[in-house]
């Protein structure tokens, strides 16, 4: 992935943070994820006052991806300002497990810098996937 590339993931993503919706934990996220056309599709965590019914960052910006006809991730970065590192929860390990592959790059970045570069195998190892499903159940 080129630097252009990186650059236009965080931007979109520390864009995306500041329209968080985080009245209740007061963490902003933002995610922006890389689709296979190049394009970027950038989200922020929603939540509500219903608590579980709040959804992530990295959910949102897949949920865009999808929407636009997307169907895979070549790399994601996700926002947050922490003293560590912000890194996706487990639901989004596995939702952008459906996307992407083991060695597909997931950066966590804070305002000013990228904190940390992992891949998603490292961050869901032995995960399960589309590979495990019959392909046609019928
Ligand atoms: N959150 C995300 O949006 N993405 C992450 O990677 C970690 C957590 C959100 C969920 C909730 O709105 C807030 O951060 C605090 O957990």
């Amino acid at each position: 992935m080129d630097d252009t590339t990186w650059t236009r993931l965080l931007a979109a993503a520390r864009a995306a943070r500041a329209h968080a919706h985080a009245p209740y934990s007061r963490f902003a996220v933002g995610a922006a994820v890389l689709d296979e056309q190049g394009r970027v599709f950038a989200g922020a965590n929603a939540e509500n006052a219903a608590y579980p019914q709040g959804w992530c960052a990295e959910t949102a910006a897949l949920a865009a991806m999808v929407s636009a006809g997307g169907r895979r991730v070549h790399a994601a970065v996700v926002v947050g300002v922490a003293a560590d590192p912000v890194t996706p929860c487990g639901g989004c390990r596995q939702r952008l497990r459906e996307f992407a592959a083991d060695d597909t790059p997931v950066w966590s970045a804070d305002l000013q810098q990228v904190r940390a570069r992992f891949t998603l195998g490292q961050l869901l190892p032995a995960s399960f996937g589309p590979q495990h499903l019959p392909r046609d159940p019928g």
